[in-house]
């Protein structure tokens, strides 16, 4: 019998979306063009309990458009945990400024804000907290942090729909914060993104940027001030992310029973660690994985191996990205060069049946020593 594969990932579509997007395509234009982005971005608003929201085509613009609007650039430097995917450095560095790497928490597998500290020097300007596969970052500390040395906390939120913080959505303690709705996020609208913040002035700066430099206040037609972007969402895909938001509480529960589903069935087993929820935290799990301990030696390539044999789509966890040949390799971030080489995300949507996470356990045990 030939197993069916079992994705990494799912989007969840109902009718709702596909009724959203069809209006949307029907009606959706001249006058009525940016009605399901407005009404998006006031889902996102009212979701973040922030006062601003700009929908963005991707959260990799979404982090470009806020950084250009800080006027971060050459010769600043911007602080980030190494451990992470590349979209959320690209527009540091597309910028001219420079990303110092540092090391994550072996437990949240996110920023280590004492090493945040130890890292700051007079061309610090941003601290870009990302909260990876949904865990969330020591906010408390870096906020401190940030105030203390005089910086701007940036939130990537981009895993982290359903993720909260002293029982508020993440997304409000930084400057801003950014999110993603690419195919594989709890919240999709195929590709997307969203800048959330609680500053006026930046708000209205990063929609000038984003109507390609065209300042408000400026009446002349086809006037840019500054060169500017372009990053906007289509009012189609925000049709699409309208119903999301509708069903975010489903999608939510539908990531949070997957995860509990893993740790009740893994549990016991003293050589697999899962996504942490710190007290205080709620973790939106985007990402379940599974980090085995040192000592078990089980290592990534025995995971792929096994997963692979038994027709699992499993992902490897982030390298980090100082060891990328375009950045200079920092192993004194040793967490960051050890824990992904022992971890491996699972697979996880709000759809997945309790057969298919039964064979991803199945594998975890096997390969357990
Ligand atoms: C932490 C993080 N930041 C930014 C992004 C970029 O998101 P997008 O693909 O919407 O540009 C991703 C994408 O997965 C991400 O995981």
């Amino acid at each position: 019998m030939t197993l069916t594969k079992i994705s990494y990932t799912r989007p969840s579509i109902t009718e709702l979306e596909v009724s959203y997007a069809t209006e949307a395509v029907r009606t959706g234009w001249g006058p009525k063009c940016y009605d399901y982005i407005y009404r998006f971005e006031g889902a996102f608003r009212e979701f973040t309990s922030t006062q601003y929201a700009a929908a963005t085509s991707s959260c990799t613009g979404a982090l470009h458009l806020g950084l250009a609007a800080l006027g971060i650039g050459a010769g600043d430097e911007v602080i980030i945990a190494d451990v992470n995917w590349i979209a959320s450095v690209a527009p540091v560095v597309h910028l001219g400024a420079t990303p110092v790497f540092v090391d994550i928490l072996p437990d949240t597998w996110c920023l280590d804000p004492a090493r945040v500290e130890a890292a700051i020097t007079p061309r610090t300007k941003a601290v870009i907290a990302v909260h990876l596969y949904g865990n969330v970052c020591d906010l408390d500390r870096l906020a401190d942090i940030c105030r203390r040395h005089n910086l701007i906390l940036i939130e990537d939120a981009a895993e982290a729909i359903g993720s909260q913080w002293r029982g508020k959505q993440v997304g409000s303690v930084g400057r801003f914060a950014t999110f993603s709705f690419h195919g594989t996020k709890t919240v999709t609208t195929g590709e997307g993104g969203m800048l959330v913040t609680n500053d006026q002035a930046l708000h209205s700066m990063v929609q000038a940027l984003n109507n390609h430099g065209r300042l408000p206040g400026q009446n002349k037609q086809f006037f840019p001030e500054v060169v500017g972007y372009k990053y906007r969402l289509s009012n189609v895909q925000a049709a699409i992310g309208c119903a999301q938001m509708e069903r975010r509480a489903e999608l939510i529960a539908g990531k949070r029973r997957v995860f509990q589903f893993y740790a009740e069935a893994l549990k016991g087993l003293r050589h697999i660690a899962l996504n942490p929820e710190p007290p205080g935290t709620v973790n939106g799990y985007w990402m379940p994985s599974a980090v085995f301990s040192k000592e078990s030696g089980v290592t990534q390539e025995q995971m792929l191996k096994a997963f692979v044999a038994a027709g699992i789509d499993a992902r490897v966890f982030f390298c980090p990205l100082s060891s990328l040949p375009m950045f200079k390799a920092k192993p004194e971030n040793r967490v960051s060069y050890d824990l992904p080489m022992r971890a491996i995300n699972l697979p996880s949507y709000s759809e997945m049946t309790e057969a298919d996470q039964l064979r991803v356990v199945g594998v975890l045990k096997q390969l357990h020593p």
